[in-house]
């Protein structure tokens, strides 16, 4: 795993951009396939996406041989709703750049038969050739994607019900409302994530650090999922020092001076 400690969020989102970028021009270098990214919502990837778009109006990146799949929405919100993962993404990046609308892969939670979508969503990714790179954010009690605690480390897409504590932490999106927050979700499994050739984590602010700890210092196991990117080939957290704030010196130091030697 590398470990990527910034000094702010706004520095973690000028490498996330920079890295993606240089991953699809790394692809278009050698094959004329799209490149195909997993993509997050949340407020931690919002910088990534402005810096993204930023980048995109500067002339310096197309989205036009992109293909993406987001990770996840949640079950009976109307796609319109300004909450839904829908709108999301549409509102803080699709809109912004020359994606194709048809290159964008969002689960539906409106779907009639949820299994049957959450099946062919599997099967849309491997059609597409896999996933080149999953880009994520991680929730306070460690889940990445809505891979609550106690997830199979090896599960695929299909409906999860989010914990209490996701519902309250997500509220602050529902006017604070926790009975607003829809109880089920569409996610991609862990090991969906993981089948993608990289996967970047991303984690700011202190509220994250007991989440990167337990990523990075902890046991592989269910209930941090997060730490289930340890058996990753290309797996990378990147953080800010808020982040990082429980992490081992000695931890800290290592995966600092691995980067600054350019040598991870
Ligand atoms: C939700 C999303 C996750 C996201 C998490 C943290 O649970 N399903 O993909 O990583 O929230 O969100 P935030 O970045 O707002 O802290």
């Amino acid at each position: 795993m590398r470990l990527i400690i910034e000094d702010s969020p706004q520095s973690v989102a000028r490498w996330t951009a920079e890295y993606i970028i240089s991953r699809i021009r790394a692809k278009a270098q050698c094959s004329d396939a799209p490149f195909v990214l997993g993509l997050p919502t949340g407020s931690t990837p919002l910088e990534t996406y402005c810096e993204l778009v930023r980048r995109h109006k500067a002339g310096e990146v197309s989205f036009k041989n992109v293909i993406t799949f987001n990770m996840d929405e949640y079950v009976g919100l109307p796609e319109e709703h300004p909450e839904s993962y829908h709108s999301f993404m549409f509102r803080h990046f699709f809109d912004h750049v020359d994606i194709f609308p048809g290159n964008v892969h969002i689960l539906n939670g409106n779907a009639p038969n949820l299994a049957k979508e959450c099946a062919d969503y599997e099967a849309a990714i491997v059609e597409a050739g896999g996933i080149d790179l999953f880009l994520g954010g991680v929730g306070e009690d460690g889940h990445i994607a809505f891979n609550e605690p106690f997830s199979s480390l090896s599960s695929r897409t299909r409906v999860k019900t989010l914990t209490p504590d996701t519902i309250a932490v997500n509220a602050r999106f529902f006017g604070g409302d926790t009975a607003a927050v829809p109880a089920r979700a569409l996610t991609v499994g862990v090991g969906t994530i993981l089948s993608a050739r990289e996967v970047v984590i991303l984690a700011t602010g202190h509220k994250k650090a007991r989440a990167v700890r337990h990523g990075v210092e902890g046991s592989y196991n269910h209930q941090w999922t997060i730490s289930a990117l340890q058996t990753h080939p290309s797996g990378i957290i990147v953080c800010d020092e808020a982040a990082a704030d429980e992490l081992r010196v000695a931890t800290y130091r290592y995966f600092k001076s691995i980067e600054n030697a350019g040598k991870p």
